[in-house]
């Protein structure tokens, strides 16, 4: 008897000893989503996994300063969601590590290229398209026309109603940048930014705070992903979203390991895990309405669909370029940045 609950004692003090080492297994997280999509997936996956997640929230181009930054002695093992280019440019310049997930075969085509295209330095987690939203009720009140073209967006009444973020911090930001150029030519789409500029009330450091902004009555229209404007109507303010007229450009936001990573082993399991379609179909909880890339995840009823928006054929290899890039933030800076408000 005494031997057994001896035993037993042994027994459950290795099991607690087992438990508790695991517990201790870390994973030190960038998120480059919006903080209640990155607050529900730490959730989900520490409740799946005895590992614990240190997160930092953080926009698409500071994560990708901070993964360089710390390039000789990373403290960031994974690097999880915001747009693709930043990944590319840190897959192209060995930031990342290479990793091919048994997920892979799972996922849409165009979560596959940017992986194959990076070398599988990073993948496809989501995609959404760039559009803006407005708020319906200062548009009505001050008697404005709806702009459903980008040309709209330059009216003289619309003086101080813009906000849009800044794209050196900013992957929305890049993204309708490299998009403008992509529609535009880049002398053109600079010649328009800064006609823009003087409808912009203010340059926000995260991409999707200009909706946020015009939700709340702050301003009257935020350039943002279309799935951004959409949450905010979804959350009950009146805010309408637009998909541009003359076409618009797209992300695919992405996931990289960082190279050097000291939990590389738990980076690759928060990998295949944030792969899963049960994981993709749970994002629309936390009002997040990209296009998920596993094919079997829930596509969300408010997700703006694709075949409904007239997208560009978004070069992602020439603009996620690291020289592209630097030309392109620069030139933002000295004939953009250097003269707002
Ligand atoms: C929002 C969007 C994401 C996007 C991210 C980029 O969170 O929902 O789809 O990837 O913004 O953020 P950033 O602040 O870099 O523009």
């Amino acid at each position: 008897m005494r031997l057994k609950l001896l035993s037993t004692l042994l027994f459950a003090g290795t099991s607690l000893a087992a438990g508790s080492a695991m517990a201790a297994g870390e994973l030190n997280l960038i998120c480059a989503a919006d903080v209640v999509i990155c607050e529900q997936m730490k959730g989900d996956f520490e409740k799946a996994h005895d590992i614990k997640v240190n997160m930092v929230r953080m926009s698409s181009g500071e994560a990708y300063a901070k993964i360089r930054a710390e390039a000789r002695n990373p403290k960031t093992d994974l690097w999880w969601a915001g747009t693709g280019d930043p990944h590319l440019q840190a897959a192209s310049e060995g930031l990342t590590e290479e990793y091919k997930s048994p997920m892979l075969d799972q996922l849409q085509d165009w979560a596959k290229n940017q992986a194959e295209s990076s070398g599988f330095k990073t993948v496809g987690v989501y995609a959404g398209a760039l559009g803006w939203g407005y708020n319906t009720e200062i548009f009505k009140q001050k008697g404005y026309k709806e702009p459903v073209c980008w040309a709209d967006l330059l009216a003289p009444e619309l003086k101080g109603e813009i906000q849009i973020a800044n794209p050196n911090s900013s992957g929305t930001a890049y993204t309708a940048l490299a998009s403008l150029v992509q529609i535009m030519g880049e002398d053109k789409a600079f010649e328009y930014l800064k006609s823009l500029n003087a409808n912009i009330s203010q340059y926000t450091k995260s991409g999707s705070a200009p909706v946020k902004a015009a939700a709340r009555g702050e301003t009257g229209l935020g350039i943002v992903f279309m799935h951004d404007a959409v949450a905010q109507t979804a959350e009950g303010f009146p805010v309408k979203s637009i998909a541009p007229c003359e076409g618009t450009g797209y992300e695919i936001g992405s996931m990289s390991i960082v190279k050097g990573a000291r939990n590389m082993e738990n980076a690759k399991t928060w990998y295949d895990w944030s792969l899963q379609p049960e994981v993709q179909s749970r994002m629309k909880d936390a009002k997040s309405f990209q296009l998920p890339s596993n094919k079997t995840a829930e596509i969300p009823k408010e997700a703006p669909r694709f075949e409904d928006i007239k997208l560009i054929d978004y070069d992602f290899k020439t603009y996620g370029d690291p020289e592209k890039r630097k030309v392109l933030l620069e030139r933002w800076d000295r004939e953009i940045g250097a003269v707002a408000n």
